[in-house]
């Protein structure tokens, strides 16, 4: 049987594409090698978590010996790495966390990964997830291409950029099958509320400030999770070695634009008077590097590997709070313990 381990596979995105690998490919073995931080909860995976193909591994990717024993126990035939710190406001506050986990733990699995194969690249494949943060900030115009040149601005982006470096560098040196693909801000359901679309849903929910950084004209190039999903599918299947994608949705919008859409999307999911919710916009300090314009140009993989997203920006919004309002007790308790601190920290000053 093959086997493929996913990594981050508890977390937001990982946790969609565990779940579509799982029912898509039923003679595939699935593992999720997670090692269940905050960001990380198997409550995301209670429909498939009896699956007979499904397999759970708690390790630390930062720990080279544990990557080690679960590799000689699984022998994976292809890695598909999502595991990360991925939010950019904690990697303002505690950038070595991102080093740590995005740059060493990514090396430690392509070392892994090049022992495990060294008699046999062949069929293998070692997939990187990346973002388009790598590329920095667009101004007015343009898009981000597999041509942009890379110039991170947050800790966070330099260490997905150090991270991508470091597999194409193992690609060019040792010949490791690698693919690559930088997507767009992904939504959906299983969003942990420290981002902007969840943190909006979570405080108006709530009653609480709907904090905007800056003047909240920052554009963001938004993509429905379950499509990034299936974009990684495709180009796991169907990508080339040595080669990157780009993962858009065609869907930019200005940050205060779209916090006024969802304040009145959920005033109408709540019944209560249109302009209740955006009655909470508070204007607040900004994200310090803060990036003006993300906007990927998705036309390579459209045309080579036949992938353009499924969701509208109507139809991905209505599921995200539908699912939300369904799931309270998710809410509750991802945002119990530590979540507290973190936002009085984040928010104290704004
Ligand atoms: P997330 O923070 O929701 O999940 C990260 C997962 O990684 C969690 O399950 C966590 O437990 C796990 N993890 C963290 N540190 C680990 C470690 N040291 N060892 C093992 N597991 C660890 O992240 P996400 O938003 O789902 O992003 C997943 C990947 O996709 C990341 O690599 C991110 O850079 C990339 N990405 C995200 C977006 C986005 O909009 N969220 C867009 C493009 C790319
Ligand atoms: O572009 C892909 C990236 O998208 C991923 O690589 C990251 O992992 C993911 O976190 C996301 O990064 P952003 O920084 O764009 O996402 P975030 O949800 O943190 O912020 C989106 C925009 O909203 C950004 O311009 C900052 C702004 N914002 C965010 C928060 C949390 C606010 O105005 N207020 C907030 O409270």
């Amino acid at each position: 049987m093959k086997t493929i381990l996913i990594t981050g596979g508890a977390g937001f995105i990982g946790s969609h594409v565990v779940r579509r690998f799982v029912r898509n490919h039923p003679d595939t073995r699935i593992v999720n090698l997670d090692a269940l931080t905050y960001a990380g909860n198997l409550e995301n995976l209670v429909d498939v978590q009896d699956a007979p193909n499904y397999h759970f591994a708690k390790v630390d990717i930062r720990d080279a010996a544990a990557i080690e024993a679960c590799f000689a126990q699984y022998q994976p035939d292809a890695i598909i790495h999502l595991a990360a710190e991925s939010h950019v406001d904690r990697s303002i506050t505690d950038p070595m966390a991102f080093v740590e986990t995005n740059v060493n733990g990514t090396v430690n699995l392509l070392n892994a990964a090049k022992a495990l194969w060294a008699d046999q690249m062949e069929g293998k494949r070692f997939y990187h997830i990346s973002t388009d943060e790598v590329f920095g900030a667009l101004g007015a115009e343009g898009f981000f291409t597999e041509e942009t040149a890379y110039s991170p601005n947050s800790p966070y982006s330099a260490s997905k950029a150090s991270s991508d470096h470091f597999v194409r560098a193992y690609h060019e040196t040792y010949g490791l099958p690698v693919v690559i693909s930088n997507c767009s801000n992904n939504y959906g359901p299983n969003h942990f509320p420290e981002k902007l679309i969840p943190l909006m849903i979570h405080n108006i929910l709530e009653g609480k400030p709907l904090p905007i950084y800056g003047d909240g004209k920052y554009t963001r190039d938004w993509l429905y999770v379950e499509d990034h999903a299936a974009a990684i599918e495709t180009v796991f299947l169907k990508g080339q070695n040595g080669e990157t994608y780009c993962i858009g949705g065609w869907n930019e919008w200005q940050n205060i634009d779209l916090v006024r859409l969802l304040c009145d999307l959920m005033d109408a999911r709540l019944e209560k008077p249109v302009g209740t919710s955006q009655g909470l916009i508070t204007f607040v300090k900004d994200r310090p590097g803060h990036d003006l314009r993300y906007a990927i140009d998705a036309t390579k993989i459209h045309r080579e590997l036949g992938w353009k997203p499924a969701e509208t920006f109507e139809t991905g919004l209505a599921k995200t709070i539908d699912w939300y309002l369904a799931n309270a007790a998710w809410l509750k308790s991802v945002t119990s313990g530590t979540y507290q601190a973190y936002y009085d920290a984040q928010y104290a000053s704004a």
